[in-house]
Order: C-alpha cells, then sequence, then structure tokens
C-alpha cells in the first residue's frame, strides 16, 4: 500500500510463522495500527469508520432480512410484515435496515461535505474522491432498488416514476427509450419480475460497494490523509499513530452516531419512510404525491426544475458526475476552506441550495417551487463551472501554519523535529 513502513513483530510462534508465509497481520498493523495520521483531524474525520460501520450493519442486517424475505409480487408485503411480527428480533433488525440506509446516507453526505470544505478532493486525493463518487453512484442505485422491495404503495410508484425515466431517450432516437424500459422491466409493466430482478441487483450491490471502499481506503492509505489545515505531512512530529490515538476519537464519534441511529430504530423507526408504503402495491391506484426518500429529494427537485423531461434527465446525472470534476474545477493553491475567507460563505451557500433543493423535492412541482427549484439548480452548477475555478484565481488566502505540529500547537511549534513517518510522499 503506502511506502508507510510498518513496526510490526509478530510475539507468538505462529504469529512469525504465518507473518513468513501470509504477512497479513503486518499489513493491518502497518496500515490500521501504526499508520501516522495527521495530529490536527477533529471530528468531521470520523464520518470515514463510521460510514465503514454502517455499510457492514447494512450487509448483515440484510442477509438476515433475506432469510425471512420473499422477492414476489404475491408476497414481498406479507413477508416484510411477517418479519416485523412474527421472526425474532426482526422488528428490530428491520428497523435496523431501513433506518440504517437513511444514517448511511446522513453520514455520506457529510463525509462528503467534510471533502468539500477542507478541500479533500485536490492533488494528490482526486482517485480517492473520484471513488467516492462512484460508491455514493451505487450506494443510491442500492438504496433505489431496495426502496422496491417492501412493496407498497411508494416502492411501486417510485420504480415507476424512475425507469420511465430512460424513456426520455425516445426524443434522441424513437423506440429506443421505451425499448431500454421494458428491458429493465422484464415486461410491459412494473410487475414482480422487475422485483425479483431488483432484490438480485440490491444483494449483489453492497458486494460492489466493499470492493469500491476497499480502493477507496487503499488510495487514502497511499497519499496519506488530508487534515482540517489542508497542509502534508512534513515531519514525525506532525502525525501520531492511528493506534490509539485515531481510533480512539474514531470510536467517540462513532458512539454519538449511534445513540441517534438507535434513536430512530427504537423510538422512530417508520418517521423516515412514507405512510403510502403501509399499503402494499397496487397498479391500479397512483398515490396523489410520489415522493422518493428524503436523500434523493434534491435531485428529484433538479429533475422537476428542467421543462424538458430528457433535460432533467441528464441535469440530474449531471449534479452527482460534475462531482467528480470539483479537483480540476477549484483552482485555488490551498486546500482547506478556513484559510479561504471570500470562499468559505460560497461554501456555505451551496451547502444552503442542497438543503433547499431538498425541501423542494418534496412540494408538488407547481408555481414559486419550481421557480425556486430553478433558481437553486442554476446556484448548483454555476458553483462548480464559476465560483470554483474563478475565486481560486482572486482571492488571497490567509496565512497557513507552518506545519502541522504549528496548527495545533501555535507559532514555532515543532521546529526541530526529526523528518519521519510521512504518509505523503514529500516530493509535492
Ligand atoms: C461507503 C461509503 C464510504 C466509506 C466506507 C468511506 C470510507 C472512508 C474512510 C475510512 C476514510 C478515512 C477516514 C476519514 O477521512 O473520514 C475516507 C476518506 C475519504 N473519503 Fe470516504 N468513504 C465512503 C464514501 C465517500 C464518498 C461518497 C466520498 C466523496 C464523494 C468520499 C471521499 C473521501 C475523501 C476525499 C477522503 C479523504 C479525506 C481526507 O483525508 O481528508 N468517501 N473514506
Amino acid at each position: 500500500m503506502s511506502s508507510h513502513e510498518s513496526n510490526y513483530k509478530p510475539t507468538s510462534r505462529f504469529g512469525k510463522w504465518l507473518d513468513d508465509r501470509l504477512p497479513v497481520g503486518r499489513l493491518m498493523h502497518g496500515q490500521f495500527v501504526d499508520f501516522p495520521t495527521p495530529r490536527n483531524l477533529n471530528y468531521w474525520w470520523t464520518f470515514g469508520g463510521i460510514l465503514t460501520f454502517c455499510l457492514v450493519a447494512q450487509l448483515v442486517t440484510g442477509i438476515v432480512l433475506a432469510m425471512h424475505y420473499q422477492p414476489s409480487a404475491a408476497e414481498a408485503f406479507n413477508s416484510v410484515d411477517h418479519i416485523r411480527r412474527d421472526v425474532n428480533y426482526g422488528w428490530m433488525i428491520q428497523a435496523m435496515h431501513a433506518t440504517g440506509s437513511s444514517m448511511f446516507f446522513l453520514a455520506a453526505y457529510i463525509h462528503l461535505f467534510r471533502g468539500l470544505y477542507y478541500g479533500s478532493y485536490k492533488a494528490p486525493r482526486e482517485i480517492l474522491w473520484i471513488l467516492g463518487v462512484f460508491i455514493i453512484l451505487a450506494m443510491m442505485a442500492t438504496a433505489f432498488m431496495g426502496y422496491s422491495l417492501p412493496w407498497g404503495q411508494m416502492s411501486f410508484w417510485a420504480v415507476t416514476v424512475i425507469t420511465n425515466l430512460f424513456s426520455s431517450l425516445d426524443s434522441i432516437i424513437p423506440g429506443v427509450g421505451t425499448a431500454i424500459v421494458q428491458w429493465l422491466w422484464g415486461g410491459y409493466s412494473v410487475s414482480g419480475s422487475t422485483l425479483n430482478r431488483f432484490f438480485a441487483l440490491h444483494y449483489l450491490l453492497p458486494f460492489v460497494i466493499v470492493g469500491l471502499v476497499a480502493l477507496h481506503i487503499w488510495a487514502l492509505h497511499v497519499v496519506g490523509q488530508n487534515n482540517p489545515a489542508g497542509l502534508d505531512i512534513k515531519t514525525k512530529s506532525d502525525s501520531v499513530p492511528m493506534y490509539p490515538y485515531a481510533v480512539a476519537k474514531d470510536a467517540v464519534g462513532l458512539f454519538a452516531f449511534l445513540l441517534v441511529f438507535a434513536w430512530f430504530v427504537f423510538f422512530l423507526p417508520d418517521y423516515l419512510g412514507h405512510a403510502d408504503n403501509f399499503i402494499e402495491a397496487n397498479p391500479l391506484v397512483t398515490p396523489p404525491h410520489i415522493v422518493p426518500e428524503w436523500y434523493f429529494l434534491p435531485y428529484y427537485a433538479i429533475l422537476r426544475a428542467v421543462p424538458s423531461k430528457l433535460g432533467g434527465v441528464i441535469l440530474m446525472f449531471a449534479s452527482i458526475a460534475i462531482l467528480a470534476f470539483a479537483p480540476w474545477l477549484d483552482t485555488a493553491r490551498v486546500r482547506s476552506s478556513k484559510y479561504r475567507p471570500i470562499y468559505k460563505w460560497f461554501f456555505w451557500l451551496f451547502v444552503f441550495t442542497c438543503l433547499a433543493l431538498g425541501y423542494l423535492g418534496a412540494k408538488p412541482a407547481e408555481g414559486s417551487y419550481v421557480a425556486w427549484a430553478r433558481v437553486f439548480t442554476a446556484y448548483y452548477f454555476l458553483h462548480f463551472i464559476v465560483v470554483m475555478p474563478i475565486l481560486g484565481l482572486i482571492e488571497t488566502p490567509k496565512k497557513l501554519p507552518g506545519s502541522i505540529t504549528e496548527d495545533v500547537l501555535g507559532p514555532g511549534a515543532g521546529k526541530g523535529a526529526t523528518a519521519g513517518a510521512a504518509a505523503a510522499p514529500e516530493t509535492r
């Protein structure tokens, strides 16, 4: 992985024997025990660990649910009811999985905005960032297919609306969009065949996410972690070993996160869902107001802000794709917004824009709601294609601390420290 040399010393004879043959303990020790982490990391850096927890929790609860769930149009709805009522601790496992998807997205969005604020996407972390964008796309596909499985009214109609978006391709080559939609459905409408394939893919995709996360963490350990000052590790005193320092902080962050998670699971298990999903799917009755889960609302607002269907679909996908270009759109010389007096305000304007789009996504697509959705959609893109490139060139950043150590201990600290275990090569 990284150039960092592990100081791993096997303590048992078996450990030594294994280390000579398959040094997996050495790899783990080097990457997750004595790996040098910047000493100034704040609690926003605990979300990577929290996300890893969420992924494992979704996998474990999902596999247990799959043991009792029936992926057929006739049985799916009742099988979820059966899980909640009859299966031992089924109520808890189902609530953990359903609420867990919301918690997973909450953590992923915080993690992503942390990266945007501290410039973690900038060189040399471009690949790490792009892998993050792929992860969020895979998470979206997984959550979308997972939502169809309870086969309630909202499940059915959300699948109908979103899969139908592909029919907008008919306006480019007539017939192609419809053909794709029917191929996705496995028939001429959303049906049991659609449910069955969505179940298969919903089971598969999380393992793709596991693979992407492995690459994400690999990339992270090659270039080393960014930090609130946005500086590279230069001397030994700039870093601390991952264990116990970063691990202990991660544990505190995870515990606080689990309190919120547990609050929802035990007190408000259905709060984040939609009441219509307690009605079994009925192709003959369209709900008056079809809304996706909260984590899709900003994209839904963008989709409906555009008068043309195809245009809306393109902008919706572009709103994610544009994230991948952030490393090249941002021209600033410093990474962290902490040292960017003007950009900092634009960052918060961007956060407000995303929240506003989320609010508008939950409202009917009419009147002033649509007008405001257009305004915020415009700013969403302007932020990337105008603010990031231009502001980076004209803004004068504040004076950076001389080193990560100085960022923690104040000016002059860390002078004379010997060069040592740097996570990132110093040549950049
Ligand atoms: C399953 C989802 C994900 C998992 C398990 C995960 C895991 C991690 C972990 C463990 C770290 C190191 C600790 C930390 O910096 O918090 C990290 C760092 C990072 N992640 Fe993720 N991540 C996920 C999704 C994402 C997404 C969606 C993005 C952005 C699009 C992203 C971008 C980054 C970046 C830029 C860093 C480096 C941060 C820095 O060093 O400042 N990650 N990730």
